[in-house]
């Protein structure tokens, strides 16, 4: 059989800042900087954090394309058309020296599915979101499901729930949709002692926290879907324990984000309520708490937090929908609340706040289901053979190993949308 090196791939990301997209698509492009390149369409922490790490990364930023927004999908657009055509252009002109084009946003897939026709190399998607009215405009799945009928060649979901929205938005067989779960670095969640300290430290130096304060955590971009104005409501009805919201409002949603600390004043909880911002550190700040809460109130596509609570050793209560079902096995290692009910979720605080036994026993099985279903090696041994098989069908032994564990298994030749021309 012949044999391939690594295919060259340019992996498109429309975002400068740090979401859960950027965090999976990090160590993959670092796996496979010796060939591969980033392309970001905005500037911002996540090129400074690719290129520490030694990634090739250029920046190509339309400001008109970047006034478009999720909520305000279609004027934006429009009024956006020459800046989009003039990008479409030039991401397929970089294209053309790639094995594979690698999209990992919303508007990367859009502008790269336009200029397939162009470079006309093996474009896949990543697929971070659940493509549902959940979260999206009608006419933004219209665009969706238009994209990735004219433009992409390969998906790949990041879990069941985001594939079996696509196959439904779509029409996709099953087999065309392969799910890989995405992983988490157990090692430096668990982390060592001293930094988790360290952390602690900083919490402790936070006004009025007792030493023995119950610490929940809710970690993530502030922003409504997440949740954290039920996670306000949840700890004012759980009058010994506290919350620290860790994250920041990442894509313009300020108003929530001060709105939040209205209502903690509103619920009389201010004292309770620690806003730490954006941490790098992650697993430090993870280990610093008693507990770590999930609160989203709409399907979560996966939700990286919930699994990097858990290889930080700690237990975690998360909403029910999307995939949480797919990770967190209730009372066996987590517990599961249904979304957008602050009483439930206060009780099951409350109920972990008075069993150190529970919470020791959700946290262990969660570190060890962790490692054995979510970590990075086998995230990335996943990714990068289903890229081998992208850029040169055939390689058949590969592509079995890297969907062995995907639900949604396809048959010799099926796991592409359509032929290459
Ligand atoms: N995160 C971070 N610093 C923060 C808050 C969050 O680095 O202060 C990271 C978090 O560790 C996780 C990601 O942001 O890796 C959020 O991913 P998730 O899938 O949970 O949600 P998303 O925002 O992508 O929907
Ligand atoms: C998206 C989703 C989140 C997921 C992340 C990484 O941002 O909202 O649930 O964990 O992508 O796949």
């Amino acid at each position: 059989m012949q044999t391939h090196g690594e295919p060259r791939i340019l992996f498109i990301d429309q975002s400068g800042q740090i979401g859960g997209a950027e965090v999976c698509l990090l160590p993959l492009a670092v796996r496979c900087m010796r060939r591969s390149e980033v392309l970001l369409l905005s500037d911002g922490p996540f090129r400074e954090q690719l290129e520490e790490a030694g990634v090739q990364v250029s920046v190509d930023m339309d400001p008109r394309v970047l006034a478009i927004k999720k909520d305000r999908f279609r004027l934006a657009a429009l009024a956006a058309l020459p800046g989009i055509s003039r990008q479409v252009r030039r991401i397929a002109h970089r294209a053309k020296s790639f094995d594979i084009v690698f999209l990992n946003t919303q508007k990367a897939l859009i502008l790269g599915a336009l200029g397939r026709a162009l470079h006309r190399k093996p474009t896949v998607w990543h697929v971070h979101d659940i493509v549902s009215r959940d979260h999206f405009s009608r006419v933004h799945l219209l665009f969706i499901k238009w994209a990735v009928a004219i433009g992409i060649d390969h998906v790949i979901a990041n879990s069941q729930a985001s594939a079996d929205a696509l196959i439904a938005l779509t029409g996709l067989p099953r087999s065309a949709v392969p799910v890989v779960h995405n992983g988490v670095d157990v090692a430096r969640f668990r982390g060592d002692a001293a930094q988790a300290k360290s952390a602690l430290a900083k919490l402790r130096e936070l006004p009025g926290l007792p030493s023995d304060a119950f610490l929940v955590g809710l970690f993530g971009r502030l922003t409504p879907w997440k949740g954290q104005h039920i996670g306000l409501d949840a700890i004012a009805r759980v009058t010994n324990a506290r919350l620290v919201l860790v994250g920041d409002a990442l894509f313009g949603e300020i108003e929530y984000a001060k709105g939040l600390r209205v209502q903690a004043e509103k619920l009389g909880i201010s004292n309770r309520v620690h806003f730490v911002g954006f941490q790098q550190d992650v697993g430090s700040w993870m280990r610093a708490m008693d507990l770590i809460v999930h609160a989203s109130i709409r399907p979560e596509p996966f939700g990286l937090v919930i699994i990097e609570a858990m290889a930080a050793g700690r237990p975690v209560i998360a909403t029910n929908g999307g995939a949480v079902r797919e990770i967190i096995r209730h009372l066996q290692n987590g517990w599961i609340v249904e979304p957008d009910d602050p009483a439930r979720l206060a009780e099951a605080i409350d109920s972990l706040r008075r069993s150190p036994e529970l919470c020791a026993r959700l946290a262990a099985q969660g570190l060890t289901d962790v490692g054995q279903q979510f970590s990075i090696d086998r995230y990335l041994r996943q990714m990068t053979s289903a890229f081998s098989d992208m850029a040169w069908p055939g390689s058949r032994a590969r592509r079995d190993e890297t969907l062995a564990q995907s639900t949604n298994r396809p048959e010799s030749g099926q796991n592409k949308i359509k032929p290459h021309p």
